[in-house]
């Protein structure tokens, strides 16, 4: 019987006197006049760091995919493709207006989004593609952005997994039409609840300021509302928040890349478990360092959940097809997509999210990784 450690938790942010000071700061003066300041600094400075004209800061990210695709006046009749494998906040504001999700294959290697079953889902009546960084991987950019091109779709990035995360050099969340975060608290970097819209295109950016306001323009102080839309803002706190750690977010991610290093010491060579994917020219920010393995080992994410479970371990499911949830299971979209995406269904049964949260500490990492090989050797 091996010792059991309790309370490696899962995930969670990594919070200095910084964040408290300017926090404090904000729930003192962030008022009257000044009540805007914070969201100001921060939206400035994440525009930067992603390296587009502009953002917005928004109360999660679930209300960024919906403005985006509201801004894009997509709606019924519409189709977006969206992964298969993804968190539902990814897909659920295609149904808030009323378009049709098409699930697509993702890729064996990144899990993410696959360009091949991207352009078979394509019909007349698709509008828009939503590509999504899972777990700080990321999807085939080159491949998709020429898809997106070639048959005119809007490309929106869900990076709500993957801040800090490259592609050839480029950030994450940069290489859509528009690009979208999360910062949950169980996010590489938190407001508590909150989200980010960045984008390049400036008739897109006012649109989504225009609709997250309820439908009033920007500066109006008549309460002149010209259509009803959506109230959808972050507040001064949770942008003083986001802006200390932003500030923080090279340390925030190389410590997330370090709990990476410590279970690939361990688990890198083990036949019959893959780890998240690095491919050339990408850099993962590896928000959540996430196991896959061999069905021949005999092991469901299930049932080794359980076997880490006794052993002290918690860990998190893969994502389930979103095709298999019951929130769509008996939507015609996601019978297709049973029989289509053979890589979702081979993958998302085998794997796990490992603790990954930004307290972790190597022997956490290691305590983990044993029980991992205790059990798999075990069978
Ligand atoms: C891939 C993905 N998309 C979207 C979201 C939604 O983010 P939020 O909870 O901020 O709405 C999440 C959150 O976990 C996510 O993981």
């Amino acid at each position: 019987m091996c010792p059991v450690k309790k309370d490696i938790p899962i995930a969670g942010p990594w919070i200095t006197q910084k964040e408290v000071a300017l926090v404090a700061d904000a729930a003192q003066n962030a008022w009257y006049g000044r009540a805007g300041e914070y969201n100001d600094r921060f939206e400035k400075a994440f525009a930067k760091f992603v390296g587009a004209d502009f953002a917005t800061s928004l109360p999660s990210c679930t209300s960024a995919i919906h403005l985006a695709l509201a801004a894009l006046g997509i709606g019924p009749g519409d189709e977006v493709v969206v992964p298969d494998v993804t968190w539902i906040a990814s897909v659920a504001p295609v149904l808030y207006v009323g378009a049709t999700p098409v699930f697509a294959d993702i890729r064996p290697d990144t899990w993410c989004l696959c360009h091949q079953s991207l352009e078979e889902c394509i019909t007349k009546k698709t509008r828009a593609v939503i590509a999504v960084d899972l777990y700080g991987s990321m999807p085939d950019m080159d491949s998709i952005s020429a898809v997106c091109r070639k048959h005119g779709l809007a490309l929106v990035e869900d990076a709500a997994e993957a801040i800090g995360s490259e592609y050839k050099g480029r950030a994450a969340g940069s290489f859509g039409l528009a690009g979208v975060f999360s910062f949950h608290g169980s996010k590489t970097l938190t407001t508590g609840e909150g989200g980010m819209l960045v984008t390049n295109d400036s008739s897109l950016f006012s649109r989504v300021l225009f609709l997250r306001d309820h439908g009033r323009d920007p500066g109006d102080i008549m309460f002149f509302n010209r259509e009803v839309a959506y109230k959808y803002k972050m507040s001064s706190l949770q942008a003083a928040l986001g802006l200390a750690q932003l500030e923080r977010i090279d340390e925030l991610v190389s410590k997330k890349r370090e709990i990476f290093s410590w279970y690939r010491q361990k688990l890198a060579a083990v036949d019959g478990l893959c780890l998240n994917a690095e491919p050339a020219g990408v850099k993962n920010s590896y928000w959540m360092s996430t196991i896959v393995l061999d069905k021949a080992l005999g092991l469901t994410k299930e049932s080794l959940m359980a076997k880490l479970k006794e052993k002290g371990v918690m860990t998190r499911p893969f994502f389930h097809p979103l095709s298999a949830i019951p929130a769509f299971k008996e939507h015609p979209q996601a019978e297709l997509a049973r029989k289509r995406n053979k890589t979702a269904y081979r993958i998302a049964p085998f794997g796990l999210n490992l603790p990954s949260a930004l307290s972790l500490a190597k022997d956490d990492a290691d305590f983990v990784s044993d029980a991992i090989l205790k059990v798999i050797r075990q069978g």
